[in-house]
């Protein structure tokens, strides 16, 4: 049986685990995708949020160091469905410019999963008073924002044209 969630802080430390798995698992899934990508600007936005992915992972763990235990341990299954459905996509006889556009709107499932789970954690730990966990949570927060506009203009500056 699993243990029973208490207090908002149960819930709190236990989204944080599963945003570590999701972030781990996109750690993996991202070098496939920028592979996979047939414009050289998708390639790169892919890399970025790479390097910055990794970073998320990072503060979740500098979060948990002033918490119990360790993010390890849950699997995201959300994430694990969004990137399956992606995989999906790259097994497909798909046209080149066409696939750019599937695995944009992909990356853009995996944004507005993690920007909707942000959100909520910072929201949770401003209201627990854990203000350095808030900013870290904050600035990963941004960066996703930042990530899923890019994402938007890359679609529609002209990987939706080409597909036409
Ligand atoms: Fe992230």
């Amino acid at each position: 049986m699993a243990s029973k969630m208490g207090t908002l802080e149960d819930l709190y430390v236990d989204m944080l685990k599963d945003l570590y798995s999701a972030e781990k698992q996109l750690v993996k899934a991202l070098p496939k995708m920028a592979k996979s990508a047939q414009s050289p600007d998708l390639q790169k936005a892919f890399q970025e949020h790479l390097g910055q992915t990794e970073h998320h992972v990072e503060r979740i763990e500098r979060i948990f160091s002033n918490l119990e235990g360790t993010p390890r341990g849950k699997k995201c299954v959300g994430m694990e469905g969004l990137i399956e459905e992606g995989a999906e996509l790259l097994k497909e006889d798909v046209d080149p410019d066409v696939l750019d556009a599937g695995l944009i709107a992909a990356a853009q499932k995996v944004e507005h999963y993690e920007i909707a789970s942000y959100g909520t954690a910072r929201a949770w730990a401003e209201k627990m008073g854990h203000d350095d966990a808030a900013r870290l949570l904050q600035e990963t927060l941004d960066e996703e924002s930042t990530a899923n506009e890019k994402l938007t203009q890359l679609a529609e500056n002209h990987i939706n044209m080409e597909a036409q």
